[in-house]
């Protein structure tokens, strides 16, 4: 395992700390930007929307570099896995119970996440040289041809179908889990706190200082703000 992260402690029959809070604020501040930048696209506020893709693009941007150097449970290395993990993770869940128990995402869970990453990635890219062709251009439209603008503008309108096809399935898996399998992530994602199930022991994943988390927000955020004046 990498190196990074605070001391591991044993726990047995209790509640384990799977989700740092730097990923817990991450998952509902995207998921927030992500619904106004929606919600103002469908009432034509333009401003207001590109503020919130923005946004999105810096939280993804996090999210990414987290998922290299953060705390364990973040981390893709961790938990993206190939279809041999996926298949035995199906057979294990048909079991339930402590055979099914994953810290943090499981192998199916983790196409999903990876999968929301790099389509708003894509979105929130393509959505600064996309323009309506009457009022509202993206910051980056002025740095590219009329072609590019054109192609980035239809990518843009094309995926936003992918990403309410991806949250609706998302939603859907999460309430799938807490009422079909009565297994209730939702809970962890606020509180941090996963109940391990029966006499199972797990080491506590390991967690990166907050303050590194703090760094890479405020880097992705330079990152973004000096893409933005690059068009002036
Ligand atoms: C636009 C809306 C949403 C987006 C874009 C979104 C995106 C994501 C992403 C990227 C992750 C991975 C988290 C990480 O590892 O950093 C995640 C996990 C999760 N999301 Fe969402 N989410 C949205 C809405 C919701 C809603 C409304 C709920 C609750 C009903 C929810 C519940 C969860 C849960 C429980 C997990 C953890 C799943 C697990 O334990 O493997 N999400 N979401
Ligand atoms: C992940 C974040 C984003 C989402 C989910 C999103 C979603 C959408 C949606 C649903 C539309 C309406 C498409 C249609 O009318 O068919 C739209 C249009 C638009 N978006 Fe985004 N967008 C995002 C990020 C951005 C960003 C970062 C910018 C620029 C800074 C941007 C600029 C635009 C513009 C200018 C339009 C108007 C296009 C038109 O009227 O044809 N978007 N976006």
């Amino acid at each position: 395992m990498a190196s990074g992260h605070t001391a591991t402690r044993e726990k047995r029959g209790r509640e384990l700390r799977v989700w740092d809070l730097p990923t817990r604020l991450f998952h509902w501040a995207l998921a927030t930007a992500v619904a106004v930048a929606i919600l103002s696209a469908e009432l034509d506020v333009l401003a207001v929307h590109m503020l919130a893709g923005e946004t999105v693009l810096v939280l993804v941007l996090f999210r990414l570099a987290w998922g290299m150097v953060g705390s364990q449970t973040a981390r893709f290395a961790e938990f993206v896995k190939g279809p041999g993990a996926i298949r035995d993770y199906l057979k294990r869940s048909r079991a339930g119970g402590e055979a099914a128990f994953t810290p943090g995402h499981n192998p199916l869970g983790a196409l999903m996440v990876v999968a929301l990453l790099l389509v708003l990635l894509a979105q929130a890219g393509s959505g600064l040289f996309t323009s309506d062709d009457i009022l509202v251009d993206g910051p980056l439209v002025p740095l590219a041809s009329g072609a590019t603008v054109a192609r980035l503008g239809s990518l843009h309108r094309l995926l936003a179908n992918g990403i309410f096809l991806l949250v609706g399935l998302h939603v859907a898996a999460v309430l799938f889990h807490l009422l079909v399998k009565k297994d209730d992530l939702i809970r962890p994602m606020v509180t941090g706190r996963k109940v391990l199930p029966g006499r199972l022991a797990v080491t506590e994943p390991r967690r990166a200082p907050a303050a590194l988390a703090l760094a890479i927000l405020a880097a992705s955020a330079g990152l973004v703000f000096l893409v933005l004046r690059a068009a002036g």
